[in-house]
């Protein structure tokens, strides 16, 4: 029999309160297909951990991450760390050092969820958003110059390669001939005259390698109101670190709550492991009220085992989380009134007695 091992990063807020519905229904997964076990080694990185050891995870972190199949991450952030420090020592670098260079979203509504667009429906909201996650406006390259005072200046640099953009473009073109043939890309060549203008260049040459697939170019803004105006126009959207960022937390609330969006950031080369966690974050605001949607942990659960060529558990995962989103019982998110371990019972439940 297969064993995955999988490095668990519960993190903060209702980071472990979701991940652990999660792994409760991957491990069902596991148990009714039987083709397959999960070796799960906890590490409990997070700012209350980093508030007793001085740093957001040991020194040897990334090395200890390396040797599992892939990393589940529930959310980092918490009040008492800053947000930077606490997502600049943890997240960030783990996308950066396994070269996690693929931001896979897919925006998908549920049958049964109502979104926040008037009669639309799954078959009108189906994007796969490939967000660029290494490098772009998260390049971490700047610095702050006379702290302070009244002079103060910050400069944040935004770093573009031929070679970040081809790569993630690569990616979103061979998903996109998988799919519905078309790829939309976000822009802002109007003002970014050097950046968006080489993003532009690049994504053009590997359409130019994709005849069967249709290249659309949408300055970001434009697109951000397609999103809403005309989502069924879309497919595969491929962006920048930071545009894609924002598209798909607007994405998530078209879908009807940031409780359902979930994310790959994936290492297609699988030299190094590929991490799965929700879009969303840690939600202080909700935190330890057991009210937290565990959609999107389930959803980037699924995700994971696709990815570790899981595809049957995948599927049955996926077809759970559907039935549940459908009858219920649903979070306070999406107008119910459940808690997150009584979502978590109904998809547990629901696995592997619903047809995917
Ligand atoms: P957030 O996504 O945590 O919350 C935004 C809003 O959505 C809140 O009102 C929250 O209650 C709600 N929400 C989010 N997830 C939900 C769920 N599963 N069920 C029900 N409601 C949910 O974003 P934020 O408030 O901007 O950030 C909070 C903290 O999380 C910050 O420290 C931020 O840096 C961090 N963050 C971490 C990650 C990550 O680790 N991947 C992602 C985003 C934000
Ligand atoms: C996300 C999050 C992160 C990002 C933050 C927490 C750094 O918002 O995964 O979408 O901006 O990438
Ligand atoms: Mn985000």
């Amino acid at each position: 029999m297969n064993t995955h091992t999988i490095a668990l990063i519960p993190g903060d807020g209702i980071g472990p309160e979701v991940l652990h519905q999660g792994l409760r229904v991957l491990r069902r997964a596991a148990e009714v297909t039987g083709g397959f076990r999960l070796d799960v080694r906890e590490h409990p990185w997070s700012c209350a951990w980093r508030l007793e050891h001085g740093r957001m995870m040991p020194a040897d972190g990334i090395a200890r991450l390396a040797d599992n199949d892939a990393v589940y991450l529930g959310a980092i952030g918490f009040p008492g760390v800053p947000d930077h420090v606490s997502l600049g020592e943890l997240l960030l670098p783990i996308r950066r050092q396994f070269d996690q260079y693929v931001n896979l979203r897919p925006i998908q509504a549920l049958p049964g969820v109502a979104g926040p667009l008037r009669d639309r429906g799954p078959e009108d909201l189906d994007i796969l958003c490939v967000r660029e996650n290494t490098e772009g406006e998260y390049a971490g390259m700047g610095g702050r110059l006379r702290e302070g005072t009244p002079d103060e200046m910050a400069v944040q640099t935004a770093v573009f390669t031929r070679r970040g953009i081809e790569r993630v473009a690569r990616f979103a073109f061979a998903r996109a001939r998988e799919r519905r043939g078309a790829v939309a890309s976000a822009t802002k060549s109007n003002a970014l005259q050097y950046s968006a203008v080489l993003w532009d260049e690049v994504v053009a040459a590997v359409a130019a390698e994709h005849p069967d697939v249709a290249l659309t170019a949408y300055h970001v803004d434009a697109l951000a109101a397609r999103f809403v105006t005309a989502p069924d126009t879309l497919d595969v959207v491929v962006a920048s670190n930071l545009f894609g960022d924002i598209l798909t937390d607007l994405g998530g609330a078209l879908q009807g709550s940031l409780g359902l969006p979930a994310s790959g950031n994936i290492n297609p080369e699988r030299r190094y492991p590929s991490m799965f966690e929700p879009v969303h974050g840690s939600a202080p605001d909700i935190a330890g009220a057991g009210i937290a949607n565990p959609m999107a942990a389930v959803w980037a659960g699924a995700m994971m085992l696709g990815h570790l060529g899981e595809g049957e558990a995948a599927a049955l995962v996926m077809a759970a989380l559907r039935h549940v989103a459908a009858h219920g019982p649903l979070t306070a998110d999406l107008g119910g009134d459940a808690s997150t371990g009584e979502v978590g019972d109904a998809v547990v439940a629901a696995v592997g007695r619903v047809e995917p």
